[in-house]
């Protein structure tokens, strides 16, 4: 698997699959969700009404529709309380199952935005370290390219110590 970091827009990625840090209703939202929404169409959020929310840590797949990517793999990532509440878990959960259904869906590629580091307040260095671990130990064939989408330099830089690089 190869592991890539940029800076950019998510929205604007080609790949397979962009994975969008959405809320336990999927109704949308501000953030990197409001911009997924904003930039799919009114579809996105007619595709994501049926499954009737999302638990944290769980992730569901719909259609990019307007989007360049194929597929947006939706998964509510955990709200920072301190880290007592199993917020590590349930942000490898994110990771964990978001390459899962990219892997069932046939996607060679996938982008992940920094999740749960925006309103949920996880602190960055924390959330990129679990980002790159359970990626890292991911060992099935697909997804074969993944990519970290920063949004800010910071946060590129964030993830290039967490990577090692
Ligand atoms: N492309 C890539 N990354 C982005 C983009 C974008 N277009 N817009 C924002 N980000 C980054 C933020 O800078 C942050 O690093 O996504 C990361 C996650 O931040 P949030 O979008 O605030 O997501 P999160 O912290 O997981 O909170 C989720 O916010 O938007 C609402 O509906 C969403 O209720 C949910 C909550």
């Amino acid at each position: 698997m190869k592991l890539e970091l940029l800076r950019g827009d998510i929205t604007t990625l080609a790949v397979d699959a962009i994975v969008n840090a959405a809320n336990c209703s999927l109704l949308g939202g501000g953030g990197v969700d409001g911009a997924i929404h904003r930039a799919a169409g009114p579809e996105l959020l007619e595709a994501c009404r049926p499954f009737g929310g999302c638990r944290t840590g769980e992730a569901v797949i719909t259609p990019g529709f307007r989007l360049p990517c194929r597929f947006v793999i939706h998964t509510p990532g955990p709200v920072w309380h301190g880290g007592n509440r199993g917020e590590a878990e349930l942000l490898g959960a994110c990771y964990r199952n978001s390459l899962r259904l990219a892997a069932k869906n046939g996607c060679a590629s996938i982008a992940f935005p920094a999740i749960s580091t925006g309103v949920y307040r996880y602190p960055k260095r924390e959330a990129a370290q679990i980002a790159v671990e359970t990626v890292r130990a991911w060992d099935e064939t697909l997804p074969e390219r993944v990519v970290f989408c920063c949004f800010s330099a910071e946060d590129l830089a964030i993830y290039r110590q967490a990577a090692g690089e």
